[in-house]
């Protein structure tokens, strides 16, 4: 029988690709030990930290000690030495368990890390990644400001030149980590007349005098990761912190976010395992005309689409990736992964409460938590919306 290619074309030697779906030995490791580390310890406390709002600085401290706070770091840089695979595997196992500590996680190595460590100088990813790596040191994303969210060039906070370091002043929201974080990447205007050009980002030590938290938000949902709005008021960073050059911030933040965009993907595929798992438990225990829900078709093709939408997602997720980890373009994959998986992780959660009927929307039970967490994956690093346009962008010739 002759091989066909997706348009029914015979297949070529030079067409045949090899696509190897098995996790290596290293990835294998790195899954398993957030798996067990999600069931054993983490799955109790994001219960309490759902409840109470707190920050879990001590899961945090102990992600740091199994290598979790910098996966895909070289070990020259105190990293796991894992690559981006296990990283997306480790969020995801993490987020099954407790979706706000996924965020913490990712935001501080997709967001705060990646770009001191692929971006920056030896000279900055000594000073400042061994330390985010441990766990030690937390990093930020100072993207978003009150007026500036998916028009992310629309930056008003402004970086001055004063001799030999930038004066910055202006407002950043909902920035992940704010109230914890001790390394901030943080974008400002230094050329107004250039637009998205005249931006350039900065690793900002938020020890320094200038910056302040000025509000934590109260959130729908991921309650343990904390959103805080931060003022610069006159914060001085030494020119030796400019990431790249000045005018290259718009694309730090760009690259930045293809790879953060994997980390919220894995995220979106965790939360829909959980309301997959949560289902599966409670559609064998809960017994309805005469027998467990599970028996019956209405329940067993929620679960189904359920499966379905997990596996899709977990492969988009992956495979972006995997180019990620080859050194290629990521952008489109990434997106495609994140708004993916986001809208399966609302799905799930919804679906989930449904399959529990009443108890699901009760606080006995955990998938409302998944429900709330899940949909603000459909908002940060870009709503489902962005990712959209970013999609689209390939498919009509715009990139
Ligand atoms: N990599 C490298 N360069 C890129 C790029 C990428 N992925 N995407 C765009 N660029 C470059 C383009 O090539 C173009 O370059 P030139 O200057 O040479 O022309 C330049 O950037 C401008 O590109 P666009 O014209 O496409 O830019 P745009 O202004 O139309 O914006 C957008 C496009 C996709 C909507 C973008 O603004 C965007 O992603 N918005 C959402 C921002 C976002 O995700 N914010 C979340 C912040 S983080 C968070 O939520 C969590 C937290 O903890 C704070």
């Amino acid at each position: 029988m002759p091989r066909l290619n997706a348009s029914g074309r015979q297949l070529r030697k030079e067409d045949r690709i090899t696509m190897d779906l098995e996790l290596n030995q290293a990835q294998r490791q790195a899954r398993d030990t957030a798996r067990r580390f999600a069931r054993d310890r983490l799955a109790a406390v994001a219960i309490e930290t759902d409840r109470t709002h707190r920050y879990p600085a001590e899961i945090v401290a102990e992600l740091g000690e199994l290598g979790m706070m910098g996966v895909f770091v070289p070990e020259r840089w105190g990293g796991a030495g894992f690559d981006n695979v296990s990283y997306a595997l480790v969020v995801e196992e993490l987020s099954v368990a407790c979706a706000a500590t996924g965020t913490i996680v990712s935001a501080h190595s997709s967001l705060a890390t990646w770009p001191i460590l692929g971006l920056g100088t030896d000279t900055q990813r000594d000073r400042f990644v061994a330390k985010m790596a441990s766990g030690k040191s937390i990093g930020c994303f100072c993207l978003t400001e009150p007026q500036a969210g998916s028009d992310a060039a629309a930056q008003k906070t402004r970086a001055v030149r004063d001799g030999d370091s930038y004066v910055l002043n202006g407002t950043k929201n909902f920035i992940t980590n704010g109230p914890q974080a001790s390394v901030a990447i943080t974008f400002a205007v230094t050329d107004p007349s250039k637009g998205h050009r005249g931006l350039s980002a900065f690793i900002v030590d938020t020890s320094s005098p200038g910056w302040q938290v000025t509000r934590t938000e109260d959130k729908m949902g991921i309650h343990g990761a904390h959103s805080a709005q931060i003022s610069l008021s006159d914060l001085r960073v030494p020119r030796a912190n400019l990431l790249c050059e000045e005018g290259d911030g718009f694309k730090v933040a760009m690259k930045t976010l293809d790879g953060g965009r994997i980390g919220i993907a894995a995220q979106g595929v965790g939360i829909g395992r959980a309301a997959l798992e949560d289902s599966l438990k409670y559609a064998g225990e809960r017994t309805a005309f005469g027998g467990p829900i599970a028996r019956h078709q209405a329940i067993q093709f929620k679960l189904a689409d359920m499966a379905v939408d997990i596996d899709a997602a977990r492969l988009l997720t992956l495979r972006a990736a995997a180019l990620k980890d080859a050194g290629m373009p990521c952008t489109r994959e990434s997106a495609m992964a994140k708004l993916f998986a986001a809208e399966s992780a609302m799905r799930a959660a919804t679906q989930a409460i449904q399959v529990h009927g009443g108890y699901g929307y009760t606080k006995e039970f955990k998938v409302e938590r998944y429900f709330r967490d899940a949909k603000i994956t459909e908002i940060y690093e870009g709503t489902s919306e962005v990712q959209r346009i970013v999609i689209a962008n390939y498919l009509v010739g715009n990139r």
